[in-house]
């Protein structure tokens, strides 16, 4: 399966990206490195994600003379669904400093593998912000869907979502239910299992973030 079959999805690809995601796959791979690793990606896709926005043009003095200078002309949002979103919205968040944050807490029901609600916390402004939703795994677009879904309620109206690995099944779920909303991602695996895990996938993503293996 590559990006070609799928509309509004990008597949970023880069050396580090595939060394990276060795080191995500490994299951021998050490809390301290999968973070590292991770945090590389995540750098790689935010810089993408982030390629097109807007900007404003305003003087600048500099000790010599002044010039033109240039300031992002969007506000932001940036949307992680707790936990392991929180391991890509800090790289987004170096770029962009002063983006605001807004956190969706939800898990997936093992036997159901729907996702389970248990927070949202959205700043104001979500209308008219570009709103970037962020979670290392895409399975069966279950919890990117319901994210969405939730974000366009409150009135979001122009979404990226972003994330490493992304399953087909996922992809088509959130193409058809979204598709105004494009997609920046790692890699695109083979398919889920019985159990909704990505294959060949990393595992979970969360438990191998945050060490609660
Ligand atoms: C994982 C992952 C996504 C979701 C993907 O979260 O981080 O949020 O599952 O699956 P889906 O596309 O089928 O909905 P998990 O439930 O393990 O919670 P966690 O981030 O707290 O570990």
């Amino acid at each position: 399966m590559d990006s070609q079959s799928f509309e509004h999805l990008t597949l970023i690809e880069h050396p580090v990206i595939n060394r990276d995601l060795t080191i995500l796959r490994d299951v021998n791979t050490s809390t301290d490195d999968f973070r590292s690793a991770l945090k590389r990606i995540a750098i790689i896709l935010a810089y993408h994600a982030l390629k097109e926005l807007p900007l404003k043009e305003f003087e600048v003095e500099t000790p010599i003379e002044k010039t033109t200078g240039y300031d992002i002309d969007q506000d932001i949002i940036v949307v992680p669904i707790l936990r392991a979103g929180l391991g890509l919205s800090d790289a987004l968040l170096q770029f962009i400093p002063d983006a605001k944050v807004g956190h969706l807490g939800m898990y997936r029901d093992e036997s159901t593998h729907e996702p389970v609600d248990y927070y949202s916390n959205i700043p104001d402004g979500v209308e008219d912000a570009l709103v970037l939703v962020v979670d290392p795994m895409l399975a069966t677009g279950g919890s990117a869907d319901d994210a969405i879904s939730f974000l366009k309620k409150e009135g979001a109206q122009h979404l990226r979502f972003i994330s490493l690995i992304c399953a087909p099944e996922g992809l088509e779920r959130i193409g058809s239910k979204h598709p105004d909303v494009h997609t920046i991602t790692a890699a695109i695996d083979e398919k889920l299992n019985d159990d909704a895990f990505i294959v060949p996938g990393l595992g979970d993503a969360g438990d191998r973030y945050f060490g609660t293996t």
